[in-house]
């Protein structure tokens, strides 16, 4: 059975193996050559900045703001990693406009199979177990019925529809669950 863990040595071979299979974290920004080099060349260096990233962030526009507390939970079956799902602790100005509290990706080869749906509820365990929040935003484009599909099936309830704030042209939904 999989089960939402923490990110550790164990599964980085596989991470690797997703991230050049399509698996990115960002939606916005697929992962470069470079990049998946890198984490391949020293995979302990790269799983330091997951547990203890820096307080800053390089926003979608190359600007950098501000990095709130954020939990990051892989999903994983034995050493295989399948996706990852992770909660703000809070939001800022720019994540109530666009990105809200919780966001999640499942590697390619393992979509369509209920994944992000369970990765969506274990996470809002998780929420409602060790954070204070009384209700969870997330934002999806509408051209992401899967995505759209898996928030709803999590009980979310849509609050409105707005331009996408980074990709011109697109919309996007904002969806808010209640923990409590
Ligand atoms: C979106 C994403 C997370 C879905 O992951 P997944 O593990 O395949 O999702 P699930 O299998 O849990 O559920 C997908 C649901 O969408 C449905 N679905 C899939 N494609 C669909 C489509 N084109 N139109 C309508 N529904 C669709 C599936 O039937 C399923 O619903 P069901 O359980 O009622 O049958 C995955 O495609 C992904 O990682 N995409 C890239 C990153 C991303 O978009 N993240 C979300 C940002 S908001």
């Amino acid at each position: 059975m999989p089960r939402l863990v923490r990110p550790a040595a164990a599964y980085m071979a596989s991470f690797v193996e997703a991230m050049a299979e399509g698996y990115s974290r960002d939606t916005l920004r697929p992962e470069t050559p470079e990049t998946i080099a890198a984490v391949a060349a020293d995979p302990a260096w790269f799983l330091g900045q997951l547990l203890e990233p820096p307080t800053t962030v390089v926003l979608p526009d190359g600007t950098l703001g501000e990095r709130v507390p954020e939990t990051l939970l892989w999903y994983v079956e034995g050493d295989a990693f399948l996706g990852s799902v992770s909660v703000r602790h809070r939001l800022t100005a720019i994540l109530e406009q666009w990105g809200g509290h919780i966001g999640y990706a499942v590697r390619p080869a393992a979509r369509g199979r209920g994944y992000a749906s369970a990765m969506l509820a274990g996470m809002l365990d998780h929420c409602r177990a060790n954070l204070r929040l009384e209700r969870v935003m997330l934002t999806v484009n509408t051209n992401n019925p899967a995505s759209i599909r898996v928030i709803e099936k999590n009980g979310g309830v849509l609050g409105d529809t707005v331009p996408h704030p980074w990709v011109e042209g697109d919309e996007g939904r904002r969806y808010w669950i209640a923990l409590r």
